[in-house]
């Protein structure tokens, strides 16, 4: 099919995306961004930005295997491992292309990797390069899991388990204490995405598996900080130097890309400072994901249970989708309108990107809101 009927299917299967200039200002209350903590204009994070500009200059110039490595590159990577409790780690220019890099490099040929369904678009990918075989188990569904485990692991070939903690699409989590105990019985590499999670639960903020008490067991786990860090990037943590070693060496994502801005690192050092003692902002956050999620049910809208700061609501059909989340922006309310290939076919849904500093007034006038597409799409 040529470019044009491409275009012109999407259309017609009110598929097709166009970009527009996102409207912010102090009457939009934005729950279309990530911004979970609300730091992205947080004065004290301008404040370490503009002092690394001064410092640094505005951009890192080069490859990090040039010269676009610096000390507050390495600071940042330091406060990383230390955050997380992990020996090692690497700073990466984007989630994207962390999990590109680890996904596609580290299992190899006559490996074999698990995969949860509704993984990110960069994991599956990463993975289809990667030559290993790849079996998708059904979303946190762990009894599938085990079965594909107690059938490959007699198979003298390394295994690797992939998964989100907190899922982008859906706002859900998998047992990760029941995926630790999985790696005690068959023995895989485990590879934890915590991009959603990071800022929102942990002691200090360091996401889902520490909060649970498994992070112990995480072998390689990747954060990201344009979300709750209110940054730029993305990081790997591991427990051997020479998957470091090898992802240097090997990744191109790595090799060939002028490096993180030193602004961007020194933002999330902040950020990360300030997140380790957010102790009553998570807390504040996580009720107003539970009261919200409640208040939709109420109006007759599907929402999975939960605390996290993705709220799904699924409407199904594309354009309806559309429709009711043009309802909501005409309310001043900016949240995601998720249409397939992003989610499976008939899930199209809204998705809320909750920030724990909403006001009151705010959720209310959401409820509303929400009331009024309950009229018109349920
Ligand atoms: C689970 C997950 N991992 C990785 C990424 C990619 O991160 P980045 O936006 O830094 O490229 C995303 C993006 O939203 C994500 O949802």
């Amino acid at each position: 099919m040529g470019l044009q009927a491409r275009l012109d299917e999407r259309k017609r299967l009110g598929l097709f995306r166009s970009m527009s200039v996102a409207r912010n200002n102090s009457r939009v209350l934005n729950l279309a961004s990530n911004d979970y903590l609300n730091l992205a204009m947080d004065s004290r994070l301008q404040s370490a930005g503009i002092e690394a500009l001064r410092q640094y200059g505005c951009s890192s110039s080069a490859s990090p295997l040039v010269t676009g490595y610096g000390p507050v590159h390495k600071e940042l990577k330091q406060t990383l491992c230390r955050w997380h409790d992990f020996p090692n780690g690497l700073v990466w220019n984007s989630g994207y292309a962390a999990n590109q890099a680890v996904l596609s490099l580290l299992p190899q040929k006559g490996d074999l990797v698990l995969a949860d369904r509704l993984n990110h678009n960069s994991i599956l990918y990463g993975v289809l390069r990667s030559g290993a075989r790849l079996i998708r188990y059904r979303h946190a569904d762990l009894d599938h899991l085990e079965a594909l485990l107690a059938d490959h692991c007699n198979e003298r070939r390394n295994i690797f388990v992939t998964t989100e903690s907190v899922f982008s699409m859906n706002g859900d989590w998998p047992d990760l204490r029941r995926i630790a105990k999985l790696k005690e019985r068959y023995d895989f590499f485990w590879i934890l995405d915590e991009a959603h999670a990071l800022g929102w639960y942990g002691d200090r903020g360091q996401g889902l598996a520490n909060e649970l008490g498994v992070d112990g067991q995480v072998d390689l786990l990747v954060g990201t900080m344009g979300k709750s860090l209110g940054s730029q990037g993305a990081y790997t943590l591991f427990r051997y130097d020479c998957i470091g070693d090898y992802l240097v060496n090997f990744s191109e994502e790595f090799i060939y890309s002028t490096y993180l801005s030193p602004a961007s690192a020194a933002i999330a050092i902040e950020a990360v400072a300030i997140i380790q003692s957010s102790v009553s902002l998570r807390r504040q956050g996580r009720k107003i994901s539970k009261d919200i999620r409640h208040s939709l049910r109420g109006m007759g809208f599907s929402v999975a249970e939960g605390d996290s700061s993705i709220v799904s609501i699924v409407i199904g059909d594309a354009k309806k989708t559309m429709q009711a989340g043009r309802l909501l922006d005409s309310r001043g309310i900016l949240v995601g309108s998720i249409r397939p290939p992003t989610v499976p076919k008939e899930t199209s849904r809204l998705r809320m990107s909750l920030k724990a500093t909403i006001a009151s007034e705010d959720i209310e006038r959401l409820l509303a809101a929400f009331e009024q597409v309950a009229k018109e799409f349920v």
